[in-house]
């Protein structure tokens, strides 16, 4: 199959790329940054294109024209940027994602859009505690794709405009499917972590999501800072686990994902914050044998000191997979210990506190 991966240099992107070269296909890889599709190069069957979507409607257009399928993958991903420059927000991860779905539209494409478990928002729980007897019940946080409502916060705390740009669009390719049979799969990644998920903080620009200024901290010994305490919880889900869904999902056996919208994420994995950094500094020093004197204890920060204002949080969210273990077959493997393990693994190599071993693509 021709594949148009948009997004192809991210963290989804490039472990997505690799996995589509082994199974065979076509890629043809589109972002504004490579090097973390630099080893997929040259390959016979994956040609990168450096292109801005945002300033390259027509290349783009004829690009969807000549592939079978559009992976769609471009957003702004990290909260910092919401808080930050939420225009930026709303005009790449709506504006510029609708105009993708509109030309699979006219040229009758299959579309896979990334959405996000950030459209669920809040839970009950967080938000009218007194109304309810147990409101840390985690039932209240099980999100299913469609039966569970959006709960988000009022429009002066900014970070919900990711959410609500990501189901805008999920609206929208639902309507397109309705009134012009557009044949989308909408996917809700939930906290995807591994190899390359961002850059560490001092390395670039912005705001990296946790694992990063975790793992940075880890490195460098300095402390990590836990926002409003470190009580909010997610549910990770390491990115191999991820990438065998996804590519379920592009195999579409019977048509099965036809206009339907997946969950994929690891509902064994909830850890809280300050449990994921206690984690972490716990496998630093038990699994990797790296001096605990490198270790600070964790200090507490407010969100508004770390973001800025206009920041708000999700509560905890945990995903019913149930639909894409029935329609897809498809069950996370790693643990949370695991997934943290061969996350941490990659940049302690990377970063020369443990021996570096590079492995090649199949097919190169
Ligand atoms: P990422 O930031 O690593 O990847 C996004 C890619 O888009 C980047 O490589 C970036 O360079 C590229 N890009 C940005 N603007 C562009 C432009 N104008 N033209 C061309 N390319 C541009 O993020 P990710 O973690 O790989 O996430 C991929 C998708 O999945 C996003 O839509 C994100 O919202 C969604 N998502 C990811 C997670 C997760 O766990 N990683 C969770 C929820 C949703
Ligand atoms: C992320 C991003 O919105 C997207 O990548 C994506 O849509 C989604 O979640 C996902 O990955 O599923 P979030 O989980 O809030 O959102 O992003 P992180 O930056 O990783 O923050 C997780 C939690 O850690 C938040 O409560 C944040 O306040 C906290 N945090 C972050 C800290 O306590 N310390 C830090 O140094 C950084």
């Amino acid at each position: 199959m021709n594949v148009l991966n948009l997004g192809a240099g991210g963290f989804i992107g490039s472990h997505l790329t690799r996995r589509l070269l082994t199974e065979g296909h076509h890629v043809t890889g589109i972002d504004i940054h490579s090097d973390k599709i630099e080893d997929c190069q040259p390959h016979p069957c994956f040609t990168y294109q450096e292109l801005d979507i945002s300033k390259s409607d027509s290349e783009l257009n004829e690009l969807i024209k000549k592939s079978d399928l559009v992976i769609d993958l471009i957003a702004h991903a990290n909260p910092g940027i919401y808080v930050r420059k939420p225009l930026d927000v709303f005009s790449l991860n709506f504006v510029e994602n609708l105009k993708i779905a509109e030309a699979c539209v006219e040229f009758g494409k299959r579309l896979i859009q990334f959405s996000s478990c950030e459209v669920y928002g809040k839970t009950v729980g967080s938000i009218q505690p007194e109304m309810l007897k147990n409101p840390d019940s985690p039932v209240l946080a099980i999100f299913s794709e469609d039966t569970t409502p959006f709960i988000l916060g009022p429009v002066n705390k900014h970070r919900w405009i990711y959410s609500c740009a990501k189901q805008l669009l999920e609206r929208v390719l639902h309507a397109y499917g309705l009134e012009h049979k557009l044949n989308y799969t909408i996917i809700r990644p939930f906290n995807f972590i591994g190899p390359e998920i961002d850059y560490l903080p001092t390395e670039g620009e912005g705001i990296p999501r946790v694992f990063s200024y975790f793992m940075e901290a880890l490195l460098n010994g300095t402390a990590m800072k836990l926002v409003g305490g470190g009580h909010h919880k997610r549910c990770y889900t390491y990115i191999d686990d991820a990438i065998n869904c996804i590519l379920k999902i592009v195999e579409n056996s019977d048509n099965i994902c036809d206009r339907e919208i997946f969950n994929i994420g690891t509902p064994g994995n909830e850890i809280s914050i300050r449990g994921l950094a206690l984690l972490m500094q716990e496998l630093y020093v038990k699994v990797f044998g790296l001096s605990p004197q490198d270790l600070k204890p964790v200090e507490d920060i407010s969100a508004e000191e770390f973001y800025g204002a206009g920041y708000d949080d999700s509560d905890r969210r945990i995903p019913d997979i149930s639909k894409a273990q029935n329609l897809l077959g498809w069950h996370p493997q790693y643990d949370v210990r695991q997934t943290l393990e061969l996350s941490m693994q990659y940049y302690l190599k990377q970063s020369g506190h443990l021996p570096l071993i590079r492995h090649g693509i199949p097919g190169k």
